[in-house]
């Protein structure tokens, strides 16, 4: 095997155009510039920022995080100070540190995601909304939008009126993925964002308490233990839908997870959980994704998307050689790297 030759890391997520396919998930790096103390955001993918609404939110109670098995549960319950005060703040450092910038919403009724999305059309240097609709739709029980088709697209529908590309991210908690996939996409959202938290939620036995301030309303699973679940989201829905855009998150901390989102049909990928026990994670995985490509004679990183098939290919060189590249086994390399969530 080679590692001579350059890689082509440029990826394309509907109408966007990425330096790397590789970015920040929304929620686990703060507002974005925070980062910049560890890495050039500018040569990242993109920085995807903390959900935000068009009003403030206090969010829940502390304690907001605890371990689960290989993953951590979180209850921050979309905490922010709004809109405006990221556009007039944080919105100028992030354009200042030349990075690309993804800006996510959330609201409790359509028009809420109107009026964010309308808001951000007005400021410079975002490349792209991400509509988070895991979150009450106070117009339906305070059910999530996103455990229901019509609910998703009414939320999409709303954000379009913005005319900035967007990537709708979804839950992987639902009966029929491939139904509320379908409804964002005739909504409007050229980008799918696979996967969010999966609900979850820790008992502190000895207290015979609640680990989480939210109490009986749980918590977000993420980290390592939803990696095969988010590569099934991302795979089922890529079948389903060819030509949409796709971003894979849920358990990524190596290049070599990337590599296997992006072989389940992933057109780009975001580091979440992994960034906040290692602010330098997204660098690391892109590195790392780098370097496979390179190893493995890939010479273009789209050229990964869907490169999987039913028996191992031949004549690529190395395509089935994943294990073993970075440490071998899950379990092995996190050790390795101090990535325990327990
Ligand atoms: C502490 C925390 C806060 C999060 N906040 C948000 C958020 O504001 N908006 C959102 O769409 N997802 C949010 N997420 C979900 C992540 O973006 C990501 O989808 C999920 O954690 C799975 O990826 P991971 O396993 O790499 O963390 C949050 C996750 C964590 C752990």
């Amino acid at each position: 095997m080679s590692i001579a030759g350059s890689v082509d890391m440029t990826a394309t997520v509907g109408s966007v155009r990425l330096k790397s396919p590789v970015m920040t998930a929304s929620g686990t790096s703060g507002y974005g510039s925070e980062l910049g103390a560890y890495m050039d955001l500018d040569r990242l993918g993109a920085v995807v920022v903390k959900s935000m609404a068009v009003f403030e939110w206090p969010g829940n109670p502390a304690p907001r995080v605890c371990a689960g098995p290989a993953s951590m549960i979180n209850s921050v319950g979309l905490q922010g100070d709004g809109i405006r005060r990221w556009l007039d703040r944080e919105l100028p450092q992030l354009v200042e540190h030349g990075a690309t910038v993804v800006a996510s919403i959330w609201g409790r009724t359509p028009a809420d995601f109107e009026k964010a999305a309308i808001m951000l059309s007005t400021a410079y240097g975002i490349a792209a909304i991400e509509v988070n609709v895991s979150c009450p739709n106070v117009e339906d029980r305070n059910r999530m939008f996103a455990h229901s088709p019509d609910a998703t697209a009414g939320a999409v529908r709303a954000a379009t009126q913005a005319g900035l590309p967007l990537w709708v991210k979804l839950s992987a908690n639902v009966a029929d993925l491939l139904e509320i996939a379908a409804s964002a996409i005739d909504a409007g959202a050229e980008g799918l964002v696979l996967i969010n938290t999966l609900l979850g939620m820790a008992i502190d036995i000895d207290k015979r308490r609640y680990s989480l301030g939210s109490g009986p309303r749980g918590g977000g699973v993420s980290g390592p233990a939803i990696r095969p679940v988010a590569v099934r989201a991302v795979h089922d829905v890529r079948r389903a839908n060819p030509e949409v855009g796709i971003v894979g998150v849920g358990g990524i901390s190596r290049g070599r997870h990337a590599v296997e989102m992006m072989m389940a049909g992933a057109d780009a990928v975001e580091v979440g959980t992994a960034t906040m026990l290692d602010p330098r994670a997204p660098m690391r995985v892109q590195r790392e994704l780098k370097r496979w490509c390179r190893l493995h004679g890939i010479r273009r990183v789209a050229d990964l998307t869907s490169a999987v098939s039913v028996t191992s290919v031949e004549g690529v060189e190395g395509v089935e050689g994943v294990e073993g590249e970075e440490g071998g086994e899950d379990v092995a390399s996190s050790e390795a790297t101090g990535d325990t969530y327990q």
